[in-house]
Parts: C-alpha cells; sequence; structure tokens
C-alpha cells in the first residue's frame, strides 16, 4: 500500500475530524497581545488557556529585551551545536544561574523542552536499567521511556502503595543485570493539577536505591517560596535527584534546561543526542530567558498576583459547587459530566455567547462522560474576570444539567464551514 494513501485513510484519533474542528475546537487561532483578554474569531474573549503563569509574557521590560537582543544577534547567532561552534559566554551564564535559582550544582540548557526531556531519559539509561514512572506522565517523559532499551514498569498514578511494588521488581531486575534505577514523575500535572507525591517518593529512597528525575513544567516559577519548583514547595528540592524546567510556561518563552550534580550534567552534555546534533538555543533567547530569571528572582509579586488569581478562582469555584478534582497547584480543572456532544456545544456557547475561552479535554484523555475544563489562571488576569467566570460557569454548569446543550445535534456544526481555513480539512466518514 502507499504511505500517503494509508496516513490519509488512517487520519490518527485528533486528524479524524479536523474537516469540522479545525480553526475552532483545534488549531484556534488566538491574536493580540498575550493577555487575559485576546481576540478569537473577531470577538474579544477572556482566555484561561495559556501558560503564561507570571504574566511576563508582555512585561515591557522583557518586550525591551527580546527586541534589542534580537537587534544586536539575530536569532541565527550563534551557529551550529553548542558542542562544536553553538556555545558562548551567554549560554554558561544563563546555565550558572538557573543552577543557583533551581538549587543545584550545575544545568544544561535544553532547546525545547520537550526535546531535552524525552533526550535526557534516553541518555540517563542503558538497558540494564531499569525506569519506574508515573502513568499520567507527560508524552515528552513517555518518549524518552519508549526509547529506553531495557525495562520499564509503570505505577498507578500518584499511588505509593503501587510505586512501592514496582521499585521491588526492578530492585531485584537490577541484581541480576548489574544496572541502575530511575525514578520518573512530574511536580505539577499539568491536567489535574496535582503535585507529584516528592515527600512520599523520596522517603522510599531509605529503602530503595534509586536516583529521581522530576519534570516541573508547571512547578518551576509558580511554586516554591523562591519560585524554585514543586521541590522547593514541598522541602525536598535537595532529593531531586534531576531536576527539568521548561521555559515555555512561567517564563514565557521557548526551550528549557535540566540541572543537576555537576558530573551528571557534563555526562549529559557529552551524551543528549538532542542537543548533541541540534543547533544551539539563538541569543535572544538565551538573553530573554536571563531576563525573565532575573524577574522570577527579583520580583516575587509576579508569584504573588498569581496565587491570588489561583486562590480566587479555586475556592470561588468550589464555593459553588465545582468540582476541581486533587489540584493543588494553580492548574484549575473542572469536572464536569457529560460526552463529546454537549462538550463541544457547552464550549461553543461559553465562546459564543460568553467570551470566555478555555481548553477542553475530552475521552480518551479522561473517562468516559467527563468534561475537563483546564483553567490557567496568570498574574495577567484580575479578579473581575474571576467573578465573570464564576457566574458564568455557574449558568452554563445549569445549562449542562438541564440537558441543553444535549437537545439536539451539535448546535456548532452549521457553523463550522465559516471556521474552516484549511483546504486540507478532512472529515472521516
Ligand atoms: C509536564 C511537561 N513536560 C514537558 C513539557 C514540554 O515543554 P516544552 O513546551 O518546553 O517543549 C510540557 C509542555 O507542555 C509539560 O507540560
Amino acid at each position: 500500500m502507499d504511505l500517503f494513501e494509508k496516513l490519509k485513510q488512517r487520519r490518527g484519533p485528533l486528524g479524524q475530524i479536523s474537516g469540522i474542528t479545525y480553526g475552532y475546537f483545534q488549531f484556534p487561532k488566538l491574536e493580540g497581545d498575550i493577555a487575559n483578554k485576546m481576540v478569537f474569531r473577531d470577538q474579544e474573549m477572556l482566555v484561561w488557556s495559556i501558560n503564561n503563569y507570571l504574566g511576563l509574557a508582555n512585561h515591557p521590560e522583557i518586550r525591551k529585551v527580546d527586541g534589542e537582543s534580537a537587534t544586536a544577534h539575530g536569532f541565527s547567532n550563534p551557529m551550529g551545536a553548542r558542542m562544536m561552534s553553538g556555545n558562548s559566554v551567554t549560554h554558561e551564564r544563563l546555565e550558572e544561574e538557573l543552577s543557583a535559582f533551581v538549587m543545584k550544582e550545575d544545568t544544561m540548557l535544553v532547546n525545547y523542552g520537550y526535546m531535552g526531556m524525552a533526550s535526557t531519559v534516553d541518555a540517563l539509561v542503558d538497558r540494564n536499567d531499569v525506569i519506574v514512572y508515573d502513568s499520567e506522565c507527560h508524552a515528552c517523559i513517555i518518549d524518552g521511556v519508549r526509547m529506553h532499551q531495557g525495562k520499564r514498569f509503570v505505577y498507578a498514578h500518584n499511588n505509593i502503595e503501587k510505586l512501592e511494588v514496582q521499585l521491588k521488581r526492578a530492585e531485584k531486575l537490577v541484581e541480576t543485570t548489574g544496572g541502575a534505577v530511575l525514578v520518573i514523575t512530574e511536580g505539577v500535572f499539568g491536567m489535574a493539577g496535582d503535585q507529584g507525591k516528592l515527600v512520599e517518593i523520596v522517603e522510599l529512597k531509605k529503602k530503595y536505591d534509586f536516583r529521581l528525575f522530576v519534570d516541573d513544567a508547571h512547578g518551576i516559577g509558580t511554586l516554591g517560596a523562591t519560585g524554585a519548583g514543586t521541590g522547593e514547595e514541598q522541602g525536598v528540592q535537595d532529593q531531586i535527584d534531576i531536576y527539568f524546567g521548561t521555559f515555555a510556561k512561567a517564563f514565557a518563552s521557548v526551550g528549557g534546561f535540566i540541572s543537576s550534580t555537576e558530573d551528571v550534567v557534563d555526562y549529559l552534555k557529552h551524551n543528549t543526542r538532542s542537543q548533541i546534533f541540534a543547533k544551539s538555543m539563538p541569543m535572544p533567547l538565551v538573553e530573554g530567558n536571563l531576563k525573565r530569571l532575573e524577574l522570577l528572582r527579583d520580583q516575587p509579586e509576579h508569584k504573588a498576583n498569581l496565587w491570588k488569581i489561583a486562590n480566587a478562582l479555586q475556592s470561588g469555584l468550589k464555593a459553588n459547587g465545582f468540582n476541581l478534582g486533587e489540584t493543588n497547584s494553580c492548574v484549575t480543572p473542572v469536572f464536569l459530566e457529560g460526552g463529546l456532544m454537549e462538550a463541544t456545544n457547552l464550549i461553543f456557547d461559553l465562546r459564543e455567547n460568553h467570551q470566555i475561552f478555555t481548553s477542553l479535554v475530552v475521552y480518551p484523555v479522561v473517562p468516559k462522560n467527563v468534561i475537563l475544563l483546564r483553567l490557567i489562571p496568570t498574574a495577567a488576569h484580575t479578579l473581575e474576570d474571576v467573578d465573570y467566570t464564576i457566574k458564568t460557569f455557574e449558568i452554563i454548569s445549569n445549562k449542562l444539567k438541564n440537558n441543553e446543550y444535549s437537545k439536539d445535534e451539535f448546535t456548532w456544526i452549521k457553523e463550522a464551514p465559516k471556521w474552516i481555513t484549511k483546504k486540507s480539512g478532512y472529515v472521516n466518514t
């Protein structure tokens, strides 16, 4: 069979309905400055779906440095991979400052968080080692685990008893292979907002021999007294052996970093394939990330503002009977009941009639008949935004309970042709 023909038929779970969802439910275009309000299909929307936690995306000092650095260096500089020709004093300065910020000996920048994370997992272990990881780990960890040629044992999400069972199995196995054990979890699980149980995991180090790798994409800048993340928040930062942070959320930028001991970072710099064989981070991103780090460190008001909004949103929603699951971070999931029809009709109503833009998560990411509306509060939101959202959520949840979103078919279908802007939009019949 011709490969292209096969792909056309297969489409994949997200591609199958692109003909009626492209530009609205998938690949929507939010326009204007990144802020609490942005424009979507010519309407101003209150946006709760951007990880600009600290509101830095549009901070004047950040915009100034980004612009000046782009003018001074362009995006080409430096050319080549770090190891060959793409290193600079500024890259190394950012690494030093990040190490100090997250309280680790050394740091390696990675160009994209996702690639860096997957590739670091790959670099850390060989076929004799065993990876033990949380079942709800982000796709970048799963991809890293997929590259691993040895055994991997998954444990039920945040279930410490199940983790211990897998650690026992891993321990037994490495006795025969002579390998080591790596446990991987997240600081904050980005969908439901619950923190990884780092204190309990670290406690298991007393009984089992393993190293802990934490992906703290959502924790860095948002949790901990100084913003150093979930480890600092839970008082176990020194027990995290390898720490990952992204620049794509609280930093409102691109790229990420891995911090650990000097020896481990030295090893990673010489063995992480996605960094050795790829161009180094462009200078405007490095200088921009240095500036962002400075604001994270020196202007705690951004984190305070974020939490003012997050606390108001979460307590207001809870007071009105909404189920926010187990969140203990800024990520604010609202769990409702309903299928795909109710979910998409509800989002359509929220956007078109109430001018609120949130992310929608449905089966298979969450169980059948669960609608997850994931709200990301930021320092750029206001308490009026919070009040308006809570009032609107009461309206839409009442409509959901009264079956108003399931009376007729997909109400938005007749509008769909207006938002499909892509020729290849596809409906798999
Ligand atoms: C938990 C987690 N890890 C890693 C990543 C990837 O980071 P980046 O966007 O920097 O590639 C994300 C981003 O969505 C994430 O949520």
